[in-house]
C-alpha cells in the first residue's frame, strides 16, 4: 500500500542509480503516460533530461502549447517542439486506407524522432511512458494471444532503431497509479484526466484522406465539443468522447442560399476497459447547444451527427 510520494520517492532513486550523470531522451506526446515520466525524469535529473515533441499537424486545439506551456514555461523542463505539420501532411496525401496511414504517421514519427534525437549530443537514455497494461499487452501480442485489430504505436519501434537504454520508471503502475502519480508531481488535474488520445492522433477521426483543412475544422468543432462537455459535467462522466470529421457534403440553408458543406459527428462513450462501451445518453439539451454552435460558429459545417453505436461491433473511433 503505497502512497503517490512515496513512489515517486522510490522511483527518483531507482531513476538517478540507473542514469547516473548521463543523458536521457524523452518523447513527450502530451499525452498522460509520457506527462508523467516527463515530470518525475525532471524531479530526478532536472538538466539531463531532454524532450522531443514532435507536433505532427494533427493534434488536438492548442494542444502543442499547452505542452510547451505547462513543461517548458511552467515546470523548466527542456523541451525541444519540432514543426512536422507539413511533413506528416506531404506523407499522408493521397492515402485513405486507415491502416496504412497509422503505418504512415507512426513512421514518419520515428524519422523525425530519430533526426531530433541525432542532434543531441551524448544521450545514453531513452525513457518511454510504458504501463503495466502494455508490458502485459505486448507480451501476448508476442506469443499470439491478443487480437490486434490495429496497430498502436505507443510501443515498440524506438528502442530497435535507438540502439539506447530504455528508463521506463511506469512500468509496474496501473492507469489510475500513473494519474495520481502526475498530480503528486504538480501536473494539472485536466492534463493528468484527460481523455485518451490515440498515437496517429486526428488521423483516423478524419475519415479517408487527410488533408489541413479537415484538421482545422475538427479541431475546432471538438474544441466545442469538449468544452460543452466540461462545461456541464459530462466531461468526467464520459470515458471518451471525440469529433469526428466526414469527408461527404450535406445541404444547408443559409440566408436565402443553399450551401455544401461537411459533415461532423459526435462521439462519446462509457467503457471501463475500452474493450467494449455504450454510447453515452448525453442529454438532448447538451447536443442541442454543441450542434447549434459548431454550425453556427464554423464555417464549412453545415450538419452534425451524434454517434448512437455500441462497441462492439463499432469501434470507438472511425476508423
Ligand atoms: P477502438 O477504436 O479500437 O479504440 O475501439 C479503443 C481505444 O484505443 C484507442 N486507439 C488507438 N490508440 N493508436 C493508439 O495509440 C491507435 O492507432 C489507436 N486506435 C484506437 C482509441 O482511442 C480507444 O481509446
Amino acid at each position: 500500500n503505497w502512497t503517490p510520494a512515496q513512489i515517486i520517492e522510490d522511483q527518483v532513486a531507482r531513476v538517478r542509480e540507473q542514469v547516473g550523470e548521463r543523458h536521457v531522451l524523452l518523447g513527450l506526446s502530451g499525452g498522460v503516460d509520457s506527462s508523467v515520466v516527463a515530470a518525475l525524469l525532471h524531479r530526478a535529473l532536472g538538466d539531463q533530461l531532454t524532450c522531443v515533441f514532435v507536433d505532427n499537424g494533427l493534434l488536438r486545439k492548442d494542444e502543442g502549447e499547452q505542452v510547451m506551456e505547462t513543461f517548458s514555461r511552467h515546470m523548466g523542463v527542456r523541451v525541444i517542439r519540432v514543426d512536422a505539420e507539413q511533413r506528416f501532411l506531404d506523407k499522408l496525401r493521397g492515402e485513405s486506407d486507415p491502416e496504412a496511414k497509422r503505418k504512415i504517421i507512426g513512421n514518419t514519427f520515428i524519422e523525425v524522432f530519430d533526426e531530433e534525437a541525432g542532434k543531441i549530443d551524448n544521450v545514453d537514455f531513452l525513457a518511454q511512458g510504458t504501463i503495466y497494461p502494455d508490458v502485459i499487452e505486448s507480451a501476448a501480442s508476442k506469443t499470439g494471444k491478443a487480437h490486434v485489430i490495429k496497430s498502436h504505436h505507443n510501443v515498440g519501434g524506438l528502442p530497435e532503431t535507438m540502439k539506447l537504454k530504455l528508463v521506463e520508471p511506469l512500468r509496474e503502475l496501473f492507469k489510475d497509479e500513473v494519474r495520481r502519480l502526475g498530480v503528486e508531481l504538480g501536473l494539472p488535474a485536466d492534463m493528468v484526466y484527460r481523455h485518451p488520445f490515440p498515437g496517429p492522433g486526428l488521423g483516423v477521426r478524419i475519415l479517408g484522406e487527410i488533408k489541413k483543412e479537415y484538421a482545422d475544422i475538427l479541431r475546432d468543432a471538438d474544441a466545442i465539443f469538449i468544452e460543452e462537455l466540461r462545461r456541464s459535467g459530462w466531461y468526467d462522466k464520459t470515458s471518451q468522447a471525440f469529433a469526428v470529421f466526414l469527408p461527404v457534403k450535406s445541404v444547408g440553408v443559409v440566408g436565402d442560399g443553399r450551401r455544401y458543406e461537411w459533415v461532423i459527428a459526435l462521439r462519446a462513450v462509457e467503457t471501463v476497459d475500452f474493450m467494449t462501451a455504450r454510447w453515452a445518453h448525453l442529454p438532448y439539451e447538451l447536443l442541442e447547444t454543441v450542434s447549434n454552435r459548431i454550425i453556427n460558429e464554423m464555417e464549412g459545417v453545415s450538419r452534425v451527427t451524434y454517434d448512437v453505436s455500441s462497441k462492439p461491433p463499432a469501434t470507438i473511433e472511425w476508423e
